[in-house]
């Protein structure tokens, strides 16, 4: 480790300020800060120090952003090649055997160290997803390095969606980095995908695959219902599982073409696709006799401050509830919730709040959440979002 002479453009922090940040978590929102010396560029480094004068750590600087600092590190040290490289290996040390895989997430932003950045491995294709100007502006000395750790043949910048915004970022999506498809073909638990740059987020949810293959445990001869697929992770996991009939429903066109494309990859044709709004899907077959025997449910996020989260509860509690009432006896409700600002408690609150509405008894076969490539900090709750649980369903 380098340790640089000159520190950068000083930060002071209010004498008052919670002690979240003394405890570990990265993020120095604008009401924190006291003083900015030196007239830093944003995007730039500074160092921060405590009001009484005591160095807290080394990060970029973004006067747009409510979150205006991100902590790279506690020392004083280069944030250099040297310093990128450090963070790669210790994250893929920290993936334990998903390094094997050939699809995983390299580096998921603040709670590998390096906030604004992600990083997903699809077999050879490393997709970035860059959320901050402080990154943005280092590409240039993370991008080599990527390269020579992971020997991708092409590597794939996304920015877009609301933090790019709210830093100030044009969105944007392009091949940095050699070339390659745009729908990028890769293997999970023995299934083929498609991750698709045209798609959401950096092409695959990656995050669901270990529960999606937890619950392929279930799936013999059931009739399933992938509710909110996307391209069908979870349906694609209960067909090779052995499940009878499986529906995919996604609202975007796009996401069910792939979906599609990819039952067709892996020879499914006991299926069938459906684009439509899950909340109209679910109310429309409302009242029919019993459909389905599983029933995944995997939504966007309701809310994405806390100020939402009252109509999230609604939404969580309305699909949750129909797909209780839609599901044959002793059926199976898998249910997820990524939004973070509601809590693994709060949503078990909801289930049990639909459960009882609905009238029916819940069993709990599984609990599930992030695997090990999206790890989860407690001293920085945003990194713990995903809730996941497999119910059995019995008719009171
Ligand atoms: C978290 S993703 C699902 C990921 C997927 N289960 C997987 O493991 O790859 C949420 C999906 O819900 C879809 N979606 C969002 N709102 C919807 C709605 N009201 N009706 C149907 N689909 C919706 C999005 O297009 C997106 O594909």
């Amino acid at each position: 480790m380098s340790v640089t002479k000159n520190g950068f453009p000083r930060v002071v922090l209010k004498k008052d300020i919670k002690r979240r940040i003394l405890n570990g978590h990265p993020w120095v929102y604008d009401n924190e800060i006291e003083r900015i010396e030196g007239n830093p560029e944003d995007g730039s480094l500074v160092d921060v120090y405590t009001f009484a004068g005591q160095f807290i750590g080394r990060g970029y600087i973004n006067r747009l952003s409510r979150i205006t600092i991100r902590l790279l590190t506690r020392r004083p040290e280069e944030i250099d090649s040297d310093f990128w490289k450090r963070k790669i290996v210790d994250a893929l040390r920290n993936r334990y055997h998903f390094v094997k895989e050939d699809a995983f997430r390299v580096l998921f932003g603040e709670a590998d160290g390096v906030p604004g950045l992600i990083v997903d491995k699809f077999s050879s294709y490393l997709v970035l997803q860059v959320n901050t100007l402080g990154i943005y502006k280092r590409l240039e000395s993370i991008v080599p390095v990527l390269i020579e750790t992971l020997n991708p043949t092409g590597i794939f910048v996304i920015m877009e969606g609301s933090s790019v915004q709210k830093e100030g970022l044009k969105e944007e999506k392009h091949w940095i980095f050699g070339s390659g498809p745009e729908l990028i073909p890769f293997e999970v638990n023995g299934l083929k995908f498609l991750a698709d740059l045209r798609g959401q987020k950096t092409g695959a949810f990656l995050d669901q695959r270990e529960n999606a293959r937890m619950l392929s445990n279930f799936a013999q001869g059931r009739v399933c219902l992938d509710c909110f697929s996307y391209t069908g992770n979870f349906g694609m996991h209960l067909l090779k599982g052995g499940a009878k009939f499986v529906t995919f429903v996604d609202y975007s066109e796009r996401a069910i073409e792939v979906a599609r494309e990819i039952a067709k990859l892996n020879n499914f044709t006991n299926c069938d696709f459906v684009i439509a709004n899950a909340f109209d899907f679910l109310k429309k077959l409302y009242g029919e006799s019993k459909l389905f025997d599983l029933i995944v449910l995997d939504p966007p996020s309701f809310a994405k401050s806390a100020a939402n989260r009252e109509s999230a509860y609604k939404g969580y509690k309305e699909i949750n509830y129909r797909s209780m009432k839609l599901l044959r006896n002793d059926g199976i409700l898998a249910t997820s919730s990524c939004t973070q600002v509601i809590s693994q408690q709060e949503f078990e609150n909801i289930l049990i709040d639909a459960g009882t509405d609905a009238r029916v008894i819940m069993r709990i076969l599984h609990r599930g959440g992030q695997p090990l490539d999206h790890p989860q900090v407690y001293n920085i709750l945003e990194t713990m979002y995903l809730k996941f649980f497999v119910l059995q369903i019995s008719h009171l």
